[in-house]
């Protein structure tokens, strides 16, 4: 196997997944402000070590992607990020787009950028120890959204992105998300994310990227946050995995979701759901979870070193649960042993 391919199958190895606490400054002050937490880049540092440092949750994370100011911050310690993550057999992973910025004429709709230097920035990035990297695309639902040119510029970049990951001796993490925001129903949600998947792969095939040495991170089939009818758990599982199997080929080792903004327990009980359905998976199918993994803990810390250890316990739980429902063995009685954690769901997203 290339190394490529054993990152990528490293990344989805049994029970593990990724977090994702890659958020932009702007983003990751919002969450603070939410909280009154002062944003500075010291307390975004110590946010970001606690939770990898956080005791026993490498057991269930594979991979953190950071953020460029965390991938050149030090720990507490004095230890690089990435040497931190590679004593605690964590590996680290870099967002390398540049944000979704407004897509000229067709307004709301929004393409991301960052591929102009990008060759440089992933050379460097190598350089500095990572050793995977994320791009994310989004997709406004509609009646009529996402228009056909949101969704070939999108796909265009993320397999641009893709192969010079590749070029560089990185592994693409493609993330094309279909946003939850809307009134649209879980069939029309099945039906863009079927669309957007068809074209990914369709320019990822052109762009001559391997499958082999990539992992998708898509949206779970859901119901638009503010449709009426709100799909249960086994819709959301059965729409996935055919939304998956139609489109997503089988040379591509992991799919990692995205939460996207569903509740934190609702997230782990969809994931689990999926890996307990009946029918093929040809790919391994875990998390790569932003918010559903880090609300409780930052709900917990609020900016104070005497709740470092609570919070850490916090994410701890949710790494665990989500560990089990990756492996399709989780029970909602998980969540009754927990310490009460307070309950928040963040609503800000990245740019
Ligand atoms: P959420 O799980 O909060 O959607 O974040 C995942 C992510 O990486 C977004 O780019």
């Amino acid at each position: 196997m290339t190394d490529l391919a054993k990152i990528a199958v490293s990344l989805v190895s049994k029970g593990k997944g990724i977090l994702a606490a890659d958020e932009t400054v702007s983003t990751l002050t919002k969450r603070f402000d939410a909280l009154k937490i002062n944003s500075t880049p010291s307390s975004r540092r110590d946010y970001r070590e606690l939770l990898l440092t956080a005791p026993g949750a490498g057991e269930f994370i594979s991979g953190v992607i950071m953020h460029d100011e965390t991938i050149r911050q030090q720990t507490s310690a004095g230890a690089p990020f990435v040497a931190a993550c590679e004593q605690l057999g964590i590996v680290p992973g870099i967002k390398v787009d540049a944000g979704a910025k407004p897509l000229a004429g067709h307004a709301p709709e929004r393409v991301t950028e960052g591929l102009d230097g990008l060759r440089e920035r992933l050379a460097e990035y190598r350089q500095l120890g990572a050793r995977f990297a994320k791009w994310r695309a989004v997709f406004e639902v509609s009646d009529t959204l996402p228009s056909p040119a949101c969704v070939a510029t999108n796909a265009n970049a993320l397999a641009r992105y893709a192969a010079l990951c590749q070029e560089q001796e990185l592994v693409p993490i493609v993330e094309p998300e279909v946003l939850m925001d809307g009134a649209h129903t879980i069939e029309r949600c099945e039906k863009v994310t079927s669309a957007v998947l068809r074209a990914v792969f369709l320019a990822l095939f052109e762009q001559g990227v391997r499958l082999e040495w990539m992992l998708l991170k898509p949206n779970m089939v859901v119901s638009g946050a503010q449709c009426r009818r709100q799909a249960d758990v086994g819709e959301v599982a059965v729409g996935t995995l055919r939304c998956l199997r139609r489109h997503a080929p089988a040379a591509v080792p992991g799919v990692v979701f995205l939460s996207g903004g569903q509740r934190d327990v609702t997230a782990t009980r969809h994931l689990d759901a999926i890996n307990r359905a009946d029918g093929p998976k040809p790919w391994k199918l875990s998390f790569s979870y932003g918010r559903a993994l880090q609300d409780p803990a930052l709900a917990t810390w609020l900016g104070k070193p005497e709740n470092v250890a609570a919070a850490q316990k916090a994410f701890y739980h949710r790494a665990r649960c989500n560990s089990l429902s990756a492996l399709g063995k989780y029970s909602e009685n998980e969540e009754k042993h927990a310490e009460p954690s307070p309950s928040v769901s963040s609503d800000w997203r990245d740019d």
